[in-house]
Order: C-alpha cells, then structure tokens, then sequence
C-alpha cells in the first residue's frame, strides 16, 4: 500500500501549473482533466485484509490455491494472504495515507467469507462492522469508496458444496449475498461493480488451473489439473458470471437504486490486442483474440450474445441464453470497469481437432506472445491503453469507463529507485489524457 501510494503522489502531488502546451510536451497535471474525474487508487480484499481467520471469516478458494501451491508449508506468509497488508487492523493509517497522497476514491472489494462465513444464509455482524468502520472512515476524509462485490475469493465451503461457478446455484447464491452488500452498505456506497475480471477467472480457474479454484486437464492446463475440464469449464463459469452478474444488478434495480442513487457495473481484464504480423492470418488471428478474451463477456453485455466467431469455433460447448436472459444482461452496466496493463501480441494459431477436443485457447485458434523488453512483460509507452479506449468507444457505444486498474510491478528491493514505474504511469495517463480529448467517456482512473 505504501509503495503503491508513493507511486500516487509522485504522480498528482506535482500538480503546480502545468499549461496545455506542457500537456504535449509530456508534463500533465491533475488540472488538465476534465472537473470531476476522479483519481484513486485500489486494493483487492484477498491481497490486502490479512486476517484470514479472524472474526468468524471462514477460508476462500483463494486460501486454498494459495495455501497448496506457494511454498506450502515454508511458513512464509508472504506468499499467502494470511497476513497480507493487514488491512484489517491498520485501515486507519492506510486512509491517513491516502488522504495525504490526495486520493478522490479507493477501490476495495469485500470479502464473502467475511461477511457470510457459510457462503449463504447467516450474516457474520463482526465482518459487516469491519467494512461499515472502513467506508465512514474514508468517508470521514473526504474519499469516495467504490466497492467491487466479487474477486476471486469464493468461499471454499461453497466450492465444495456444489464447484462453485461451474453451478448455476452461484446464481441465486451471489444475488443473495450482494443483496446484503446493497442492504447494510449501500446507503453510503454508490459505485458497485459486481465481478472483477470474470474474463481472467475463466481462463486462469478453469482452463490453465493456475489460478484459484486451479481447476483444469491435459494437455491444455499448467496447473496440477488433478480436477477439472478445461474443454467445457471455461464456457459453463463464464455464462454463469453473465447470468449472476445481471441477476445481481436486476435486483439492485428493483430493490435499492431508487433510494439508494448508485451506479452498478461490471470489471474486465483488457489488453491491447495486435498482431504479431501484418499477415492477413494474424490480422484475423488478432480481431479472433479480441472476440474471445473480451466480447465474450462484452457482447452479452451490450448486444445479448455471444459474438459469431465464438459461437462458430466453440460449436455445442458454448451456452445459449435464453430470450429473457438475453433481454436481462443487454444494458446491465451503468459504467464499464477495465483493468489494463499491457499490450499482447497473437499469431494465427490454426488446431484441426474437432471442438469437444479443443480449449478455450485451440478454440480461439491464436497463441500470444509476450514481446515486450522489461522484465515484466508489460509496455512502457501507453499507446496500447489509448487503442483498448478507442475500440470501446467504435464497438460498444462508448459507454462510461472507470480504469479500475493499470500499474507496473517491480521487485520489492527496487521500490526507491522506480524510475520506470513512474514513467509507465506517467505514459499512460498522458494517452488517458489524449483519450478523453478525442471523445472517450472515461470517467476515472485507479493506480
Ligand atoms: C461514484 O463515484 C464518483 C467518483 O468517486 C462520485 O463522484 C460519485 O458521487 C459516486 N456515485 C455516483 C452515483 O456517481
Ligand atoms: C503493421 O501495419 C501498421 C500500420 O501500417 C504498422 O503501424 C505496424 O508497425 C505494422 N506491424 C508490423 C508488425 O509490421
Ligand atoms: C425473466 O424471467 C424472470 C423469472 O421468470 C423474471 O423475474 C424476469 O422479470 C424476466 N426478465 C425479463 C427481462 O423478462
Ligand atoms: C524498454 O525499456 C526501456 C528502459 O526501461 C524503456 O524506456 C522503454 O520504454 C521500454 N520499451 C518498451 C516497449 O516497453
Ligand atoms: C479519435 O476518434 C476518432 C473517432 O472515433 C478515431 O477515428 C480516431 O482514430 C481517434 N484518434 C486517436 C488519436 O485516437
């Protein structure tokens, strides 16, 4: 959090008077964008609460991923969340912090198994004091809080009981646990986003198993894949976010938007998407990748399908939505939330195997490769994040979009010397900047 909120106020404490030609010459300042944009920056609840089992919070998928596979058993709690940042009891200094750094907004999301320990039924009043104590808090100085309902932590128990996502019982299940998100936290939280990236949990959960719940099978996962089916899961999970996304926001709507004035939308994890070459197999290879990684969830979403391409390569895994469905996710996002951090290359990737033979990866028949010069794989220049903005803008009606994610990791040891952090940031807030000018409907950014 420190380090990340040092990065923040390098970035706005500069502010002074920074002219529009200074703009274009590559000094910008808070000033430059439009009244109202709203800088903050994030955490999710999983990386940052530690307290894993405090208070009657009960274990998370995410626990036991974490718990299983790094250095199980090193006794080392830097590789779990155990402890974390150890939110939980030092959120007080954190908003100080944050205040300083002159944060609008911090993005938190809330923990299920902290405040429904058996996933449904029972509300937990210790884990529901902890986030009424943190949202008046931040609220106390000045900072707007925008909660994200769902990341990644599943309760275990729920896992167990039925997979989890791969059940259409999370329907109902997370309706009715952001049913009392909404009830004991929405007369102060206005900004909600129901799943953050479902596009990365089909993919790292289900398919690779390198991510919690670690599900998937040979050859295509990376995982142990002692569990799982990565032909069929990814598709049966991410029609089920779609349908429990959209139950969850039908219910807003009818029981707490009236009185309650907030907006509710959905997150999505967006690279820029280019082809490797100007073949036309990589050309078709790239618009192919883009349709799998994000229309997948955005068309549903804004149109109520999947997009062809899909449905042609998937052949009968892919679920169908009904009519009523269809007409329940249409416009089912007040705003669109992205979490962007670099650009991705795809050459055409051609796989004969007949489709219930075929992943989500031989499906989209493109393979990505990573190009980039830094150690983490991710672009410096800025360039890819004023493309992905474009293309919401051309293809999806350019709806409102908050940036609820972008940053540059760097090894703990270098933290004080993070030049190239602060020139990732800085790029890519100048083509924010250029973004906004030629029409985007981005509304605020989160480091
Ligand atoms: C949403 O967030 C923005 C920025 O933090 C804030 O100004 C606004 O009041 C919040 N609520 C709504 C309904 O816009
Ligand atoms: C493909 O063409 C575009 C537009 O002309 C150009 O900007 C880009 O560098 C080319 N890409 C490659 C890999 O040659
Ligand atoms: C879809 O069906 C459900 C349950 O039958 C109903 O509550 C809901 O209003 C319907 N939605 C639409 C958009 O027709
Ligand atoms: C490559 O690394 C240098 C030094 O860190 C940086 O300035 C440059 O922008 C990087 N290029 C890309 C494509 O990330
Ligand atoms: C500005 O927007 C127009 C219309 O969407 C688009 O054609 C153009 O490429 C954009 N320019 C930049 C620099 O993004």
């Amino acid at each position: 959090m420190l380090r990340l909120l040092r990065v923040v106020a390098l970035l706005l404490g500069a502010a002074a008077a920074a002219s529009v030609s200074a703009a274009r010459s590559g000094e910008i300042s808070r000033d430059d964008f439009p009244r109202g944009f709203v800088f903050g920056a994030g955490t999710s609840a999983y990386q940052y609460e530690g307290a894993a089992a405090e208070d009657g919070r009960t274990p998370s998928v995410w626990d036991t991923f974490a718990h299983a596979h790094a250095h199980a058993g090193s006794g080392d709690n830097s590789v779990n969340g155990d402890v974390a940042a150890d939110g939980y009891h030092k959120y007080k200094e954190d908003i100080k912090l944050m205040k300083d750094t002159g944060l609008d907004a911090y993005r938190f999301s809330i923990s299920w198994p902290r405040i429904i320990p058996n996933g449904r039924g029972e509300v937990n009043p210790k884990g529901v004091e902890y986030y009424n104590n943190l949202i008046n808090e931040l609220l106390d100085h000045g900072i707007q809080p925008h909660v994200t309902i769902f990341q990644y932590d599943l309760p275990q128990i729920l896992e167990d009981e039925y997979d989890g996502w791969l059940s259409p019982q999370i329907i109902d299940d997370f309706t009715a646990y952001a049913d009392v998100c909404f009830r004991e936290f929405g007369d102060r939280v206005t900004n909600w986003t129901t799943l953050n990236e479902p596009n990365a949990l089909v993919s790292l959960g289900y398919d690779a198993g390198l991510g919690p719940p670690g599900r998937c099978s040979k050859p295509f996962g990376l995982g142990d894949c002692s569990r799982g089916d990565s032909v069929n899961e990814p598709y049966i999970v991410g029609h089920n976010c779609l349908l429990a996304h959209s139950s969850a926001v039908s219910l807003y709507r009818k029981k707490y938007q009236a009185k309650q004035h907030g907006l509710i939308g959905i997150n999505m994890f967006i690279n820029n998407i280019l082809p490797f070459t100007n073949s036309t197999e990589d050309i078709a290879a790239a618009k192919r990748a883009q349709a799998f990684y994000t229309g997948w969830f955005l068309n549903p979403l804004y149109y109520g399908d999947y997009p062809v391409v899909m449905k042609e390569n998937t052949g009968s895994k892919l679920p169908k939505f009904s009519r009523n469905q269809s007409e329940q996710l249409i416009n089912s996002m007040d705003f669109l939330g992205i979490n962007y951090y670099t650009i991705l290359y795809v050459k055409d990737n051609p796989h004969d195997a007949p489709s219930d033979e075929r992943d989500f990866m031989a499906d989209m028949s493109a393979k990505a490769i990573f190009a980039s010069n830094s150690t983490t794989g991710f672009y410096v220049p800025g360039y890819g994040l004023q493309q992905v903005l474009e293309h919401l803008k051309q293809s999806y009606g350019n709806p409102p979009i908050y940036i609820q994610e972008n940053g540059y990791p760097m090894h703990q040891e270098v933290v004080f010397d993070d030049g190239p952090r602060v020139e990732f940031l800085s790029e890519h807030l100048r083509s924010l900047l250029i973004s906004i000018r030629n029409g985007s409907n981005t509304r605020g950014y989160f480091a």
